[in-house]
């Protein structure tokens, strides 16, 4: 019998920084999808695609070899056998994984890894469509959000401790219409599933929402 955990939210949620944490608790394997439409990002960024250029999207992600490792315990993106973990966090490879995203050959493709990967290990998984596409029979949803204010801070204040010049109106807008474009894209938009269980973490600490989790995922058990 496997057991898995979906978490799906808007960008800046925590989804990461809690799915990790878990993934430790439990001992379980943490599988981090948005690194996996960022390092197709990046690689069309190096193509010299534009987020628009759909047909281009559509041949050139055939020739994206997208493959995981753990190193340590952490996930490595490998890009065509190049770990691009330490390429693939900047806002630039994030606007442009929001936008080409979108684009169905390239979800068909992270989808079939993304169920591979569940299927040799109990995993932890976050994203935007795993409680409703990727793994729709999972033994635990979250829908994890916190407001756009409270989203933008966190990531300011990230920003601030690395010495990066940063706006904080700036950073909500990016948010804002980033969001926007998760959920209506037409190809698995980010949603609620319907049997997924909300937490709003705008006023909890990390803790907080860990241990929630985890009680309700041994609820399940
Ligand atoms: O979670 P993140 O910010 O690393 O994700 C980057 C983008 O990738 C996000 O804006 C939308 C896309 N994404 C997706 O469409 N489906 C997923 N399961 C994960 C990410």
């Amino acid at each position: 019998m496997s057991y898995n955990i979906a978490i799906d939210g808007p960008a800046g949620a925590g989804k990461s920084t809690i799915a990790k944490k878990i993934a430790k608790e439990l001992s379980y394997i943490y599988v981090d999808t948005g690194a996996m439409y960022r390092a197709m990002a990046l690689f069309f960024i190096r193509q010299g695609i534009g987020p628009e250029e759909t047909e281009r999207i559509n041949q050139e992600c055939e020739n994206a070899n997208i493959t995981i490792e753990y190193k340590d315990g952490e996930q490595q993106v490998l890009l065509n056998g190049e770990n691009v973990n330490g390429l693939i966090r900047t806002e630039e490879v994030g606007n442009m994984a929001s936008a080409t995203s979108v684009n169905v050959n390239v979800r068909t493709k992270m989808v079939q890894l993304q169920q591979q990967l569940a299927k040799t290990a109990d995993v932890i998984m976050d994203g935007r469509d795993i409680g409703t596409k990727v793994l729709p029979n999972a033994t635990l949803k979250i829908y994890l959000t916190a407001s756009s204010r409270t989203r933008a801070t966190r990531r300011y204040n990230e920003l601030v401790a690395k010495n990066v010049e940063c706006d904080l109106d700036t950073i909500e807008k990016d948010i804002i219409d980033r969001d926007y474009r998760d959920m209506h894209r037409e190809h698995s938009p980010l949603m609620q599933a319907e049997d997924a269980i909300l937490v709003d973490s705008s006023d909890m600490t990390i803790q907080e929402v860990v241990d929630e989790i985890i009680a309700l995922f041994r609820e399940r058990m």
